[in-house]
């Protein structure tokens, strides 16, 4: 081999190496930065796509995000449904979603036009099903102080306190 040719044989090799310890560091670091998405449900699939039906034609989403979406044309600030399950369970969402004025059960801070409408319209099968699968909606422990900040900053509109008080 030429000296000319040498040079570019060590060249490739020192870029090959350079490409594929980057490719490994970025790897590591990868995992390392991306937990994975928090929130869960432990609903079957029939569950889950009944309660999709009433979700879908009582516009849930026209107000709450799920799974991380919402309808961004609307602003109402209300709170996350994610993870909800944690927070309420399954006998307190019937209730609320059966009472004619769900106010007095989880009082509100916003204008009439903003706050949960009642559900109590649903047959009493329809109230269940979506009681039952909100109560299915998990978080992560990791991420569950996050969950409870978010929400309290939504239904408070105050910053969140901590623990502490
Ligand atoms: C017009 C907007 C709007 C719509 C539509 C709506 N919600 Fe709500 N919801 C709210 C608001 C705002 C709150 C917070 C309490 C309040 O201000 O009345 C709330 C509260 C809740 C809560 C209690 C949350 C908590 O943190 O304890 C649940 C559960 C809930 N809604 C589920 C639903 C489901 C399921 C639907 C559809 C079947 C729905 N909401 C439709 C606005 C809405």
């Amino acid at each position: 081999m030429r000296r000319g040719e040498k040079g570019i044989v060590v060249a490739m090799v020192i870029s090959v190496a350079v490409l594929g310890g980057y490719r490994w560091y970025k790897n590591a670091q990868d995992t390392e930065e991306d937990p994975g998405i928090p929130f869960y449900s432990t609903a079957s699939p029939e569950l889950t796509s009944k309660a999709a039906k009433i979700m879908h034609r009582e516009n849930c989403k026209d107000c709450h995000s799920l799974w991380g979406t919402k309808d961004f044309t609307q602003a109402v600030p209300a709170p996350s449904l994610d993870g909800i399950g944690r927070f309420r369970s399954e006998e307190w969402l019937y209730k609320y979603f059966s009472a004619e004025v769900p106010q007095d059960i989880l009082p509100t801070r916003l204008k009439p036009q903003y706050r949960m409408p009642s559900m109590a319209h649903l047959s009493e099968e329809e109230r269940r099903v979506l009681a039952k699968y909100m109560a299915s909606l998990q978080v992560e422990d990791w991420y569950f102080e996050e969950t409870k900040k978010a929400r309290y900053e939504k239904l408070t509109g105050k910053p969140y306190p901590g623990d502490e008080q």
